[in-house]
């Protein structure tokens, strides 16, 4: 179909499909765009196949628009950098809706708005939003290929630069188009930068219609709709809905010189540490032991016919945190970011490579800032990378990517971590004494306020379950369905609370971290198979003296003692917090959490 050199078509928007015709016959779909092109208006409507040839194309158009800057290609083969407005830098709690029905479904730690006005508002936001520009539509898969789990959302796009995002952190193209077939059964997710005006930017999520619009932002977490949007905050209201769990957790193998694995799922809030433990690599001490990597950020279970829980990533790649990764970090992302990686505000070095803070090497004299500014080590006095610069790249790329990734019925969870970001408090391992007792932790996790959402930093807050800023339904009545979830796991994986971010006076780490985390895993992994002792406390099993193994770690054992002391005045504080958090859910909260709470605290007391 031809489009006219001014731009303006005589034929209607949905017909002009790019390259190639409208590649679907499914009327939902097919009437679903249309509306949503005369609503936007755009000049040109062009279906993504997410084919090679596409890819190049698309790259290119960006390169040309200053979307992305090509990197050192010898270096960084296939890799870019894109600059993200400043003021358009992370997610936006503030501005992300939950719009049920009515408040009380979104729950008091969700923004809401009523449907009605939030299609409306947004709706005039819409309105022409695309004149003078392309309406992308990328179809894509949530989970593999053929999953029983897997879902299809498509998400209708001006902006190159998501196009090129979605391609690499979910299948997208064609494979999307043939496994929805005929069905209405999809996400639908309408995006538009628009001139990413703060004032102008909303996140709106609507469960019941399974339906996503984002307008005003270019962020990643905001507009990659498939990830927080759909997985989690739409995903956790499915999950509700039809019984099963959409949980913000990476997965990981880990394999024991026997061969034996074990599966665990870890839950930590944004910038805490996912990505990092799901793609470790053990310490020498831990000769043969090796982890694989399956999800770094979220994971969709569900009980299996075995009665244990079964494990899916949703995604196909890593938006990960560039600064502190490096070579002694993370190995791992290091060679995933080598090549077909597309970096957003990061720093850039005089030869096209890309630079952060905590990279390995010496800093740098001159570097172009994430702003685009020059910078040098000398005179700049702000970071050069901002602290939630990203990168986005395919899993395929991962050496330690597990051959389970792709599984379409997922891995069995033998164990589930909740952890956060706490300076003191929180000690570097506790196990729950049961689902109750676990459920109560992930509760009540609190963990301090980062970069990977617009705001103050270094705030202790409640996160539950890491799903604060995640949750697509009223809190109270996630706490009930994990709770419920008990009835039908009868193999059930044990719960683990950890901090690998505990400090001492100066403000310094206590526990080294990293692959150093690989000592708590191995005693979370024996006790998940019932094959190490614990000390019994008031809180939870704590590993014995003995019980973790530390030859060979760097630190003293007075430094181990102080990452694992548990202060009661501080907890006393600590539960008097859960208790704050508790009520603002009224009488919806699951009275056993409160009981669990009221009964830890008596406990301690008796102390
Ligand atoms: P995610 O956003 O939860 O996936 O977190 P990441 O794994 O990307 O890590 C976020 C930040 O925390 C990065 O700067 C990491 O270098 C840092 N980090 C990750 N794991 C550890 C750890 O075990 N100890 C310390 N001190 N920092 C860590
Ligand atoms: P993260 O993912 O958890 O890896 O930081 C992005 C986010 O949660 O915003
Ligand atoms: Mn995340
Ligand atoms: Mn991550």
């Amino acid at each position: 179909t031809p489009v006219s050199p001014t731009g303006k078509s005589p034929y209607p928007s949905s017909v002009l499909a790019g390259p190639s015709k409208v590649p679907s016959t499914n009327p939902h779909l097919v009437t679903w765009v249309n509306e949503m092109a005369a609503l936007c208006k755009p000049d040109r409507v062009v279906w993504v196949d997410g084919s090679e040839e596409e890819k190049k194309r698309l790259t290119d158009e960006a390169v040309a628009q200053g979307t992305l800057l090509p990197l050192n290609q010898e270096k960084l083969p296939g890799c870019y950098l894109h600059r993200s407005n400043p003021n358009d830098v992370a997610r936006v709690e503030q501005l992300t809706f939950i719009c049920t029905p009515t408040a009380d479904e979104a729950g008091p730690t969700n923004n809401w708005m009523a449907p009605k006005d939030a299609y409306e508002k947004l709706g005039k936001l819409f309105d022409g939003s695309m004149r003078g520009r392309t309406m992308y539509v990328v179809p894509y898969i949530m989970g593999p290929a053929g999953s029983p789990m897997a879902k299809v959302g498509v998400e209708l796009t001006d902006s190159i630069y998501v196009v090129l995002n979605m391609r690499i952190m979910a299948r997208m193209g064609n494979i999307a188009l043939k496994q929805l077939g005929e069905s209405n059964d999809f996400n639908r997710g309408l995006h538009s930068t628009l001139d990413c005006n703060p004032e102008r930017r909303f996140i709106c999520h609507f469960p019941q219609d399974n339906t996503i619009w984002s307008v005003g932002s270019g962020y990643g977490g905001n507009v990659l709709l498939g990830k927080k949007c759909l997985a989690l905050r739409v995903g956790s209201y499915l999950g509700r809905k039809e019984g099963w769990l959409a949980e913000h957790m990476l997965i990981l193998g880990v394999e024991s010189p026997e061969g034996e694995m074990t599966y665990v799922a870890a839950a930590f809030p944004s910038a805490c540490g996912k990505t990092n433990f799901a793609m470790m690599i053990p310490p020498a001490r831990f000769k043969g032991w090796k982890i694989y990597t399956v999800g770094d950020d979220i994971a969709w279970m569900k009980v299996g016919e075995d009665g244990r829980l079964r494990a899916v990533n949703p995604e196909f790649g890593y938006f990960g945190v560039a600064p502190g990764t490096n070579l002694k970090s993370n190995p791992n992302a290091m060679r995933t970011i080598a090549r077909d990686t597309i970096y957003t505000n990061v720093a850039l070095t005089s030869d096209g490579d890309v630079w952060w803070e905590g990279k390995d090497g010496d800093i740098p004299n001159e570097l172009t800032d994430w702003q685009g500014r020059p910078w040098t080590r000398k005179g700049s006095t702000e970071k050069a990378a901002h602290p939630n610069s990203r990168f986005t790249a395919p899993m395929t790329n991962n050496p330690a990517l597990s051959r389970f990734a792709e599984d379409p019925e997922g891995v069995p969870i033998s164990a589930i971590i909740f952890g956060g970001r706490r300076a003191n408090t929180v000690p570097l391992v506790i196990q729950a004494f049961s689902w109750t007792h676990g459920v109560f932790f992930g509760s009540a996790l609190g963990s301090e306020t980062t970069a990977a959402a617009a705001g103050k930093t270094g705030i202790v807050r409640r996160d539950p379950f890491a799903m604060l800023p995640f949750c697509g339904y009223n809190m109270a009545d996630y706490f009930a369905h994990w709770l419920e979830m008990q009835a039908f796991i009868t193999n059930p994986p044990k719960i683990f609370m950890v901090n690998w971010f505990r400090q001492d006076k100066n403000g310094n780490f206590l526990w080294p971290g990293f692959g150093e985390n690989m000592r708590v895993l191995k005693w979370i992994v024996d006790r998940a198979r019932l094959r190490v002792g614990g000390q019994e406390t008031p809180f939870g099993w704590v590993p014995r003296a003995g019980d973790l193994d530390l030859s060979g770690l760097a630190i003293s054992h007075e430094q181990v003692d102080a990452a694992t002391e548990i202060d009661l005045d501080e907890w006393k504080a600590e539960l008097e917090s859960h208790g704050d958090f508790f009520k603002k859910f009224g009488e919806r909260l699951p009275h056993v959490l409160e009981l669990q709470r009221e009964m830890f605290l008596a406990r301690i007391e008796t102390l």
